[in-house]
C-alpha cells in the first residue's frame, strides 16, 4: 500500500492571483452551476458519495460548495481545526498553516474543470484568511499527489509509511448484547492484521448471545455479566461492570450493539470509547434532527430502538453513524456516518460493519 505525504502549497505565489479566482468562477457558472458555502444537506451528500468519513472535516471547518440547484455537486474544503490526526503533528502546527481538503465532485462532473475550480477557490479562500501556506494532508503518495503538484505547484513535505503510523496494536474490549456481527467484522479484520487492534476481551450482559460463540470461535476471552434486576442493585451491577472491563485494561472500548446504559463513572474510565448505532446522527450534537442527501429532515433517533423509532415515524431514511461515546447518550463526536433509505434497510448491517471499520482506523490514526 502507498505511504501518506503531505504537501504544501504557498498561497502567496503570484500564481494565486485575483485572475485566478474570475476565471474559476466563470468556469464554474459556465457549468450552470452555482456556488456557496456547506450546509447539512451538503454534509449528509458527501457521507452518501464518499464514504462517511469526511463530512465531520467539512463540519470542523469551511467549505465551497458547487450546488445544481439545491443538489451539492462538489465541494472543496478547507480550515477544518481541532482534528488531531497522526499527520497534523508536523508542519500542521504552524500557524501560518491552514489546512486544506478534503475536496469531492460527483462521477458526472469528473474529468471536467470543477474539481480543478473548486480547488483553487479553496486555496484562494485560506489565503484571504491570511494563512501563508496550504497543507494538503494525508494524501496517497502517487497519483493524487502528483497531481496536486502539477496542477496546483504542491510540493511533498512530510511522509508517513502507513505501518508506521499506526503504531502499535491497541488493547480492545468489546460490549456486545446480541447478534455480535459487528463485533465479528472486527474480528475479521483483525485476524489478517487489517486493523491495529488487540481484542482482549468480549463482554455480553446476556447468557444466549450469539457473539459468545463468535468469541469463542475465535478464541477471545469472554466474560458474561447478567444483571438480575430483582437481587442485585443498579450500582452494584454497574461496579462489576466497570472492574470486569478494567480488569483487561483496555485502551479502547467498542459498544458494538451494546443495549445497556452505561453510568457516568464507566463513561469517565474509558475515554476512548465508540458506539456503534443504527442511525444517522447529525454533527452538530445539540439538534434532534439531521438533514439528509436530498434535503429531507428527519429526527435523529438516538435511543435504544432508533430502527423500530424511525419506521414508527415512516421516515424515508435510516442510516448508521459510530461516534465517540460521551456521558449524553448518543451525542458524542460523529467519526463516521452514512445514510441510507428506508426501502434498503435490509442492507444496514454491512453498513454498520463497513462504516465501522473506517471509524476504527481513523480513530486510531486520530490516538
Ligand atoms: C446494530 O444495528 C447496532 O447499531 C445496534 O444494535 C445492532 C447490533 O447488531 N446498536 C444499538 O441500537 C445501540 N443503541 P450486531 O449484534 O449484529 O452487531
Amino acid at each position: 500500500m502507498s505511504d501518506l505525504v503531505n504537501l504544501i502549497v504557498d498561497v502567496h505565489d503570484a500564481r494565486w492571483s485575483e485572475e485566478v479566482d474570475s476565471s474559476a468562477r466563470r468556469a464554474i457558472a459556465t457549468l450552470g452551476l452555482r456556488l456557496g458555502p456547506s450546509d447539512e444537506r451538503t454534509l449528509a451528500w458527501i457521507d452518501a458519495e464518499f464514504g462517511g468519513g469526511w463530512s465531520r472535516e467539512v463540519f470542523l471547518g469551511d467549505a465551497i460548495v458547487a450546488f445544481d440547484d439545491d443538489e451539492p455537486v462538489g465541494f472543496a474544503a478547507f480550515d477544518a481545526r481541532t482534528l488531531s490526526y497522526a499527520w497534523l503533528r508536523g508542519v500542521a502546527r504552524d500557524p501560518g498553516v491552514g489546512l486544506f481538503g478534503p475536496v469531492g465532485v460527483a462521477s458526472a462532473y469528473r474529468g471536467g474543470n470543477l474539481g480543478k475550480a473548486l480547488v483553487a477557490l479553496a486555496i484562494l479562500a485560506l489565503r484571504s484568511r491570511g494563512y501563508s501556506r496550504a497543507l494538503i494532508a494525508a494524501a496517497s503518495e502517487g497519483r493524487l499527489a502528483r497531481y496536486y503538484e502539477r496542477t496546483i505547484g504542491a510540493r511533498v513535505i512530510e511522509r508517513f509509511p502507513r505501518d508506521q503510523i499506526l503504531g502499535r496494536k491497541l488493547r480492545t474490549v468489546i460490549l456486545a448484547s446480541g447478534n455480535g456481527s459487528n463485533a465479528q467484522a472486527v474480528i475479521d479484520a483483525v485476524a489478517p492484521g487489517d486493523l491495529a487492534l488487540d481484542i482482549v476481551g468480549i463482554v455480553a450482559n446476556r447468557a444466549d448471545a450469539y457473539v459468545l460463540e463468535r468469541a469463542r470461535a475465535a478464541s477471545l476471552p469472554t466474560n458474561v455479566l447478567l444483571w438480575n434486576r430483582s437481587d442485585e442493585s443498579r450500582e452494584r451491577y454497574d461496579d462489576r461492570l466497570l472492574d470486569a472491563v478494567r480488569s483487561w485494561e483496555p485502551e479502547l472500548v467498542l459498544l458494538l450493539g451494546w443495549m445497556y446504559l452505561l453510568s457516568p463513572t464507566f463513561i469517565a474510565a474509558f475515554p476512548r470509547m465508540l458506539n456503534i448505532h443504527p442511525a444517522f446522527l447529525p454533527h452538530d450534537a445539540s439538534k434532534d434532527t439531521v438533514t439528509m442527501p436530498d434535503g429531507v429532515v428527519i429526527p435523529a433517533f438516538r435511543g435504544a430502538h432508533a430502527v423500530r423509532d424511525a419506521q414508527a415515524a415512516s421516515s424515508p431514511w435510516i442510516g448508521a453513524s459510530v461516534h465517540r461515546v460521551t456521558a449524553q447518550t448518543d451525542r458524542g463526536d460523529v467519526l463516521v456516518r452514512s445514510p441510507l433509505r428506508m426501502s434498503d434497510h435490509a442492507r444496514l448491517p454491512l453498513v454498520e460493519h463497513e462504516i465501522l471499520l473506517r471509524a476504527i482506523r481513523l480513530f486510531l490514526f486520530a490516538s
